[in-house]
């Protein structure tokens, strides 16, 4: 109850505060808008897929890391409608990985691969690692990108607190993340501070859920105050980090999205 009414109020301040593109200066966060929030890359794909995996009364036994460690069996469309990204935030990451190019791209949640395909269609170039706790779900995400005929993916499975290090290790740099598992603030903090020893100037770090919680939206607004956090942009549901020293000011900006 206590998150239900933290998100309530937030989007009731978000939609007080958010700005339409219209009152934007910055050229950088000008273009973010045009190309990422309304670019108009091709979901359908996916989207099919998506419809198929709603219909689907296949059942699956899996362990949720995200939920203290709890045995679960769901049909396919019951996870497909509760724990996949949706389209139009999908949406949101393809035209990311599209504008911005990134070579190798980290998730932290696969759940049944959806917001990984979307990652991996935003570049066939890219590299995406994507990790999962659970082998179940984690074989399901595989069999998903296989229908879709997506190559660059590399399936990771583990609890990201025992395999996230060795992943980062192997991938060196990484240019995109998205963080969309294990929702508590000092694991997300952790998982922040980790990943930065990896990135690069023009890297990207994508929260989803930043106001999921009260925990979640102080570990957004330490992030934010963070000192080698440059520009931050909300979209309410996700919040994207960035570091180019060089081109950018010290600013946060929420967008009406
Ligand atoms: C919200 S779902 C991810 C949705 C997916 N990123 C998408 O875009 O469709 C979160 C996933 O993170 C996984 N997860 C949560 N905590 C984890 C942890 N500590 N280690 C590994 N996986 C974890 C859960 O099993 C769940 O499948």
């Amino acid at each position: 109850m206590k998150d239900i009414l933290h998100r309530i109020k937030s989007y009731c301040k978000y939609l007080v505060t958010a700005k339409t593109k219209y009152y934007l200066h910055s050229p950088f966060v000008f273009e973010f808008y045009t190309h990422v929030l309304e670019g108009k890359n091709d979901i359908s794909a996916i989207e099919n897929l998506r419809y198929s995996l709603l219909k689907s009364n296949h059942n699956i036994s899996f362990v949720d890391l995200g939920n203290e460690g709890k045995k679960y069996t769901r049909k396919i469309s019951t996870i497909t409608k509760k724990s996949a990204i949706a389209s139009k935030y999908g949406k949101v990451l393809l035209n990311a990985v599209a504008h911005f190019k990134p070579k190798t791209i980290l998730e932290l949640g696969t759940n049944i691969g959806i917001g990984t395909c979307y990652l991996a269609n935003g570049n066939n170039g890219a590299q995406v690692f994507t990790i999962e706790g659970s082998k179940e779900l984690s074989q399901i995400a595989q069999q998903n990108a296989n229908k879709l005929e997506i190559k660059n993916i590399n399936f990771e499975v583990g609890n990201f607190d025992a395999v996230l290090l060795s992943i980062l290790k192997k991938i060196e740099q990484v240019d995109f993340v998205f963080i969309d598992g294990n929702h508590k603030k000092e694991a997300t903090l952790r998982y922040f501070e980790e990943i930065l020893n990896f990135c690069n100037e023009c890297s990207i770090v994508v929260f989803d859920d930043i106001y999921w919680s009260e925990e979640m939206t102080e570990a957004w607004e330490i992030i934010k105050q963070h000192e080698q956090v440059k520009l931050t942009i909300d979209i309410y549901r996700m919040g994207f980090v960035f570091f180019q020293k060089s081109k950018l000011k010290k600013e946060n900006f929420q967008l009406f999205f």
